[in-house]
């Protein structure tokens, strides 16, 4: 079976191209995997993923981690089905593994305006972890309003609204293998 990949895809009635390919993300995932396995050798970290968006960077970053490494997952909800932040981050799901005196990597799809991202490092330091510290696939800089904490970075990116590779819009087209902007030129 491929993957699903297509060049242009049309969700919720909007078209998409790609932005960064399959091969793309792989490799700069597959480097980061290396500098997280050197990083935290004899520590035994665990990853915290950040539901729903992160599971599919998670699923592949975490098989080029070489180290022994544990995972969990919360769940926090900010843009419901709209492509913009409602301001407000809503706790759905809680972190079930005890962090206290843990090495903790937070893992997140994108940090956008940082909101999510500041509240939950607030949320974690509050347990007590060894270390705490966050790997997001994608950074929109531009878009970033809130001070932040990040430690590893695959993409930096324009402020444009993506979708792919684990992010939806309105809970569709997180199965593409890639990355996806709008497509204006296709209008
Ligand atoms: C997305 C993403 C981050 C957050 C980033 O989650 O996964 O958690 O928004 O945005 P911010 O930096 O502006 O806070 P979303 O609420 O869309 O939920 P999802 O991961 O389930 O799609």
């Amino acid at each position: 079976m491929d993957l699903y990949q297509p060049d242009v895809v049309n969700v919720n009635g909007e078209d998409f191209r790609v932005y960064l390919t399959h091969e793309e993300i792989q490799q700069r995932i597959k480097q980061l995997g290396l500098i997280l396995s050197n990083d935290y050798k004899g520590k035994q970290p665990i990853f915290i993923g950040v539901l729903n968006g992160a599971y599919i960077f998670l699923a592949d970053l975490m098989r080029y981690v070489t180290v022994p490494c544990e995972v969990d997952f919360l769940k926090l909800s900010s843009y419901g089905d709209e492509k913009v932040s409602s301001g407000q981050v809503q706790d759905l799901k809680e972190i079930d593994a005890n962090l206290k005196d843990r090495h903790v990597i937070l893992v997140e799809d994108i940090i956008d305006t940082g909101l999510s991202m500041k509240y939950l490092v607030e949320k974690v330091k509050k347990k007590n972890p060894a270390s705490l510290s966050v790997i997001t696939m994608l950074h929109k800089a531009e878009a970033t309003q809130h001070d932040v904490q990040i430690d590893y970075t695959a993409f930096k990116i324009p402020n444009l609204f993506v979708l792919g590779y684990g992010l939806d819009y309105a809970q569709e087209g997180r199965n593409l293998a890639q990355i996806y902007i709008p497509d204006v030129d296709n209008k």
